[in-house]
């Protein structure tokens, strides 16, 4: 059974703390809504997992499958069956969506994917996005709007099949229609290929399409509170105030705030005592 398991998981950007001890486990075939105010790292969580050189793994283990992810590079964490939908998909210039895409499924398979096949099955996943025919042949989102980016990374799963799709706020950007076109797009891979899925968002609405089993709030760097679809249900109507109260947490920003506070609080203590003993 193809089991996610993170295991205490910290994580730097640029020598900052962003992830301070996250444990998360997604078993084959379940879905799991990631919910938490912004700036607090959950998109850091993915972009760990998928091996983005920029976040920094300083304590704790991930593991896929019973393998060791963290020694993987991105390639091999991509062919054991991890895929990013990226919350800014990147432009990448030079590179047709058509070459990228065959290259990547003929490292998956031990004898290269026939033309015919994959143009076959390129062109059902356009029409099934519901995408202009001229995907295939243009580079790598460059000139996409943001919707068309979004739906591009849609593209690129259905190609894939990933055995486990992490899905960062692929509903933003999308119109009313779009994100339902996406949405039964994700569920009829999941049907398919009982792929598993970590899925971001910051709406309802969406999490109501893809029925997540499971919600995990992240604040602050920790997963504070798990729960099912109820909680997600809750934190649409109500906000995360009473999360913070009830867990006697602060989100990142006010948790940084309040500790400089404290620490010049510290720093005028220690000066006015100074002073006094001076004045003796
Ligand atoms: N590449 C980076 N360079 C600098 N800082 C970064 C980088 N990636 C993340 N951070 C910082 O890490 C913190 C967490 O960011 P992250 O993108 O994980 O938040 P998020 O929970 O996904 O928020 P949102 O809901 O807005 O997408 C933020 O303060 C962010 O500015
Ligand atoms: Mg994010």
């Amino acid at each position: 059974m193809k089991k996610l398991e993170i295991r205490n998981l910290h994580v730097n950007v640029e020598d900052k703390e962003i992830l301070k001890g996250v444990d998360l486990t997604v078993n084959e075939n379940e879905v799991h809504a990631l919910m938490g105010p912004n700036g607090n790292g959950k998109s850091t969580l993915l972009a760990a997992i998928m091996g983005n050189p920029k976040y920094t793994v300083t304590e704790g283990t991930i593991t896929y499958d019973g393998k060791d992810v963290l020694a993987m590079p991105v390639n091999e964490r991509s062919i054991a069956g991890l895929f990013l939908a990226m919350q800014y998909p990147q432009e990448i210039p030079g590179v047709t969506n058509s070459d990228f895409l065959r290259a990547a499924m003929n490292v998956r398979s031990e004898t290269p994917v026939s033309l015919f096949r994959f143009i076959k099955a390129m062109e059902s996943t356009i029409s099934e996005l519901q995408m202009k025919e001229d995907l295939a042949h243009r580079f790598l989102n460059e000139g996409f709007s943001g919707g068309e980016k979004k739906r591009n990374e849609i593209v690129q799963m259905k190609m894939l099949k990933p055995s486990l799709s992490m899905l960062d706020e692929i509903d933003s950007g999308l119109d009313v229609d779009a994100i339902r076109i996406v949405g039964d797009a994700i569920n009829s891979l999941r049907e398919e290929t009982g792929m598993s899925i970590i899925v971001v968002s910051h709406y309802e609405r969406f999490l109501e399409l893809i029925k997540p089993q499971f919600t995990h709030v992240l604040v602050d760097g920790r997963i504070i509170t798990s729960g099912g679809p109820e909680l997600a249900q809750k934190i649409d109507s109500e906000g995360y105030d009473w999360i913070y109260r009830e867990f006697d947490v602060l989100p990142a920003a006010e948790a940084q705030s309040t500790k400089r506070q404290v620490t010049s609080i510290g720093t005028c203590a220690v000066r006015e005592s100074v002073n006094q003993k001076g004045a003796k």
